[in-house]
């Protein structure tokens, strides 16, 4: 598919600015370069992360070290809009992909990101609305401007993305895949990114924190118990042990990961060491379902 590539992972910056560590310019700063330190140079954003001020908050340290441009790769995604005191007009949230929107957000986002290519776009959440002749006009457009490389879709359903890849080689899928959120393994998406041999990424691959608070569900026990025995047998950490778990699918999951914290994205590289049994996979799953299978 094109000659698209990715690290073994990517660095989610939903997390980094409003909506979750408020990281001011230097330290988002320090931030990248210790990700590109440790050869993680995928950045993924989004128009909407932070209400409309993550990418320009990254932006501002692209205006302050070009250099660092041409060592990373950058995803963004448009296609929600959202309610925010950044986007007055927006009276409801909504999706939105026609052409005219998809074009508009890539230059919002090559301004905001202060640069003039996005390595790889992504339509956020399947508009309902979607033409899928429109979608690959745009993105035909985007190309040739040289304002997009490579060109892909996130939380489509298995016949949204055969639509649109009818009329446009789409180079990725990102959906939200974790021990927590299993869906990908049954409906068919990572079976469709196997067959077209394009990567799946995987949001919130740690379900977002919840498996490491503490709980009195008696399910979330009984996993954490599994978690910390394999943790015991890799002498690994228990995110190490569930990334590990998504990267043992053949269809080569991305973990996108939502971490601020340098120690924690080490930690998420060290974990590709572990390389967990068939069965040790099927006990997390049986621990996190409550039920051998079938
Ligand atoms: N396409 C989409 O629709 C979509 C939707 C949501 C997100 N995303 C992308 O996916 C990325 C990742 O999503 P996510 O942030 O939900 O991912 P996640 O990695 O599942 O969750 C991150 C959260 O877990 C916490 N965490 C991670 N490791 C931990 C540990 N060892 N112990 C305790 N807490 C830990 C983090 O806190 P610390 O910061 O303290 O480590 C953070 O609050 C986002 O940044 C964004 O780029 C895409």
């Amino acid at each position: 598919m094109k000659n698209y590539k990715t690290a073994p992972f990517i660095v989610g910056t939903m997390r980094l600015g409003q909506w979750g560590s408020k990281m001011n310019i230097s330290e988002i700063e320090k931030f990248i370069e210790d990700c590109i330190a440790l050869d993680l140079i995928d950045f993924d954003h989004a128009d909407i992360y932070g209400s409309y001020t993550t990418e320009s908050d990254f932006g501002a340290v692209l205006k302050k070290r070009p250099d660092l441009r041409s060592q990373m790769r950058i995803t963004t995604k448009c296609g929600i809009k959202m309610v925010s005191e950044n986007r007055p007009e927006h009276q409801i949230k909504s999706y939105n992909l026609t052409k005219d929107h998809i074009k508009q957000s890539v230059d919002n986002s090559l301004y905001n990101l202060h640069t003039d290519y996005i390595d790889t776009l992504l339509l956020h959440r399947p508009d309902f609305l979607l033409d899928p002749q429109e979608v690959a006009a745009a993105f035909t457009e985007l190309e040739k401007e040289g304002k997009v490389k490579y060109f892909g879709v996130s939380n489509f359903s298995v016949s949204q993305f055969e639509l649109l890849q009818e009329n446009f080689p789409l180079c990725t899928h990102q959906v939200e895949i974790s021990l927590l959120h299993r869906e990908a393994f049954e409906n068919g998406i990572l079976d469709q990114c196997q067959k077209w041999g394009i990567p799946p990424t995987a949001w919130s691959p740690l379900g977002g924190g919840i498996l490491f608070k503490s709980s009195q569900d008696p399910i979330m026990i009984d996993v954490q118990k599994i978690i910390t025995s394999l943790c015991k047998k890799y002498k690994a950490q228990p995110d190490q042990v569930l990334l590990a778990w998504l990267r043992k699918h053949p269809a080569g999951i991305i973990p996108v990961l939502g971490t601020s914290k340098l120690s924690r994205i080490k930690n998420a590289k060290e974990s590709l060491k572990i390389n967990l049994t068939h069965e040790e996979w099927y006990m997390l799953w049986q621990g996190v379902t409550g039920n051998e299978i079938a």
